[in-house]
């Protein structure tokens, strides 16, 4: 355990496991999404104190018999169970339906949000209320110690946090949010009614420091201050604010991943027995591959249209390649994310029915979270399509880059945050160009390997370069200055 000059307490809506209970005993599995994989590293070498909710059946079963603080693999975590209505107008009404639309740009606008009756009172209630109930465990976490204390709340689902924590804490601790997501400009908040908008930005400064994905959503993140709350100016250094007698820091730290820990866990046997059966399924074929949450921002239709349009217009291609699709089901209690898996399935269907041979069948999808297996795909792909909307960071793309074992050629939506970091090293392309994106799959399976092995090895040494420690260390860094 690498220790710090602070006590630091880590607060997330989803936490490290999921827990599951089988013939009486309790099973954790890794959680999905960016969030868990990078947080995850951390909690597993710095001695930090991770707090969450309690998601699914199985956690809340874990937690009646482990409350308070508990160690589990060497990471210290806390759940904390919110009323069930509440949590479900926090998660399932505003953090994932509204607050993630806007800031991913998914609205079809004539048509949605609608701000009704109901959504103000998941606001105010259930919303503001898990805030509440999460700041109280942190500010509880910290009652009685004279260290520094860092509070690191993470993530869009935690926007009142920092004023509550304020509140009961005062000056004790220094409250730095991280957000994984991408930050919109002002135009975009503007779907969000001024009350609301306000609301929320004004709790965010309440934090010392505010850490962003990109340069990008710093900037952006400044102008939509600037934009709604009459008070707020951009003072010299230009990444910090000035609002109401406070002065609040905004900077980029680029999430990344524990570049050592993936590579020793491509060894494991688990790993292995799932190479080993993609090996046999896609014998001399080249690899497409693409991981993703079922997510609408993550642009798999458009990908699937790309592949099809790409079969279509080059047929010599055909039986010589495979798209591998590993999908993991999000939040399918939001009627998008559902509705989205089944637009999914039915092109998936279509493209097989029409363009399999009876041998040969194009695309092959596998549902599911299991990480060992999205390991394995990722030393075996010849091309990893990366294609979102838009995108905090994106480390399917990050996970691809380290783990690869053929050089690879990575398709980058130039959305996708991690963009920022890649340059003109990975192939580039707009979300909504189809065309562009069937040129790219072809050009990077005709790529000459010289060409594919200098690209491969720049990515790699990128992420190697800022691995998930110096993303951290720099936050530490940066904090201690305050
Ligand atoms: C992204 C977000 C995370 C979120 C994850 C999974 O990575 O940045 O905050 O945890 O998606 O989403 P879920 O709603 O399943 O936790």
């Amino acid at each position: 355990m690498i220790t710090t000059p602070f006590r630091i307490v880590v607060v997330s809506n989803r936490g490290p496991y999921s827990f599951t209970k089988r013939d009486g005993e309790f099973h954790a599995t890794r959680g999905s999404g960016g969030l868990v994989t990078a947080i995850g590293a951390i909690a597993r070498q710095y001695e930090i104190l991770w707090i969450s909710c309690a998601l699914s059946k199985g956690d809340r079963e874990w937690l009646s018999t482990h409350n308070g603080v508990q160690e589990v693999d060497d990471m210290h975590i806390r759940l904390i169970q919110p009323d069930a209505a509440q949590f479900q107008a926090y998660y399932n009404v505003i953090s994932n339906p509204l607050l993630w639309f806007v800031q991913h740009q998914l609205y079809d606008t004539p048509r949605l949000p609608i701000f009704d009756q109901g959504t103000w009172r998941a606001w105010s209630e259930g919303y503001a209320g898990v805030n509440r109930q999460l700041a109280e465990a942190a500010a509880e976490s910290i009652a009685g110690t004279n260290d520094r204390v860092l509070i690191l709340p993470q993530d869009y689902h935690l926007y009142l946090f920092p004023k509550v924590l304020r509140e009961l804490v005062g000056d004790k601790a220094i409250i730095q949010p991280f957000l994984h997501i991408p930050f919109p400009g002002p135009d975009a908040w503007r779907v969000l009614p001024l009350r609301m908008r306000r609301e929320l930005l004004e709790a965010m400064l309440h934090s010392d420091r505010i850490g962003f994905q990109t340069e990008r959503d710093t900037r952006r993140f400044l102008q939509t201050c600037v934009d709604t709350l009459p008070d707020a100016r951009v003072i010299k250094p230009w990444r910090r604010l000035a609002y109401r007698g406070r002065e609040i820091d905004a900077a980029p730290y680029p999430i990344s991943l524990d570049v050592e820990y993936l590579r020793q866990r491509s060894d494991s046997e688990e790993v292995n027995v799932h190479r080993a059966r993609f090996a046999n399924q896609i014998g001399d074929r080249k690899l497409i591959l693409r991981v993703d949450r079922v997510e609408p921002s993550k642009n798999i239709l458009r990908g699937l249209i790309a592949f099809k349009n790409f079969l279509n217009a080059y047929p010599e291609f055909r039986g010589k390649v495979e798209m591998l699709a590993l999908l993991v089901p999000s939040r399918t209690e939001v009627a998008e994310y559902a509705r989205y898996l089944r637009d999914i399935m039915a092109l998936v269907g279509e493209i097989n029915a029409t363009l399999s041979d009876g041998e040969w069948e194009p695309v092959h999808v596998l549902l599911g979270n299991n990480y060992d297996r999205a390991i394995a795909a990722f030393c075996m792909y010849d091309v990893l399509v990366v294609n979102p909307l838009a995108d905090g960071m994106n480390l399917v793309a990050k996970e691809g880059v380290i783990l690869n074992r053929k050089d690879g050629v990575l398709i980058l939506s130039e959305e996708a945050g991690v963009a920022e970091e890649f340059g003109d090293a990975p192939l580039l392309v707009s979300p909504y160009d189809v065309f562009g994106t069937r040129e790219a799959i072809r050009t990077a399976l005709e790529m000459p390997p010289e060409e594919r092995a200098v690209r491969a090895v720049r990515l790699r040494e990128q992420v190697e370069a800022n691995d998930i420690h110096a993303w951290f260390r720099r936050q530490l860094a940066d904090a201690g200055e305050i």
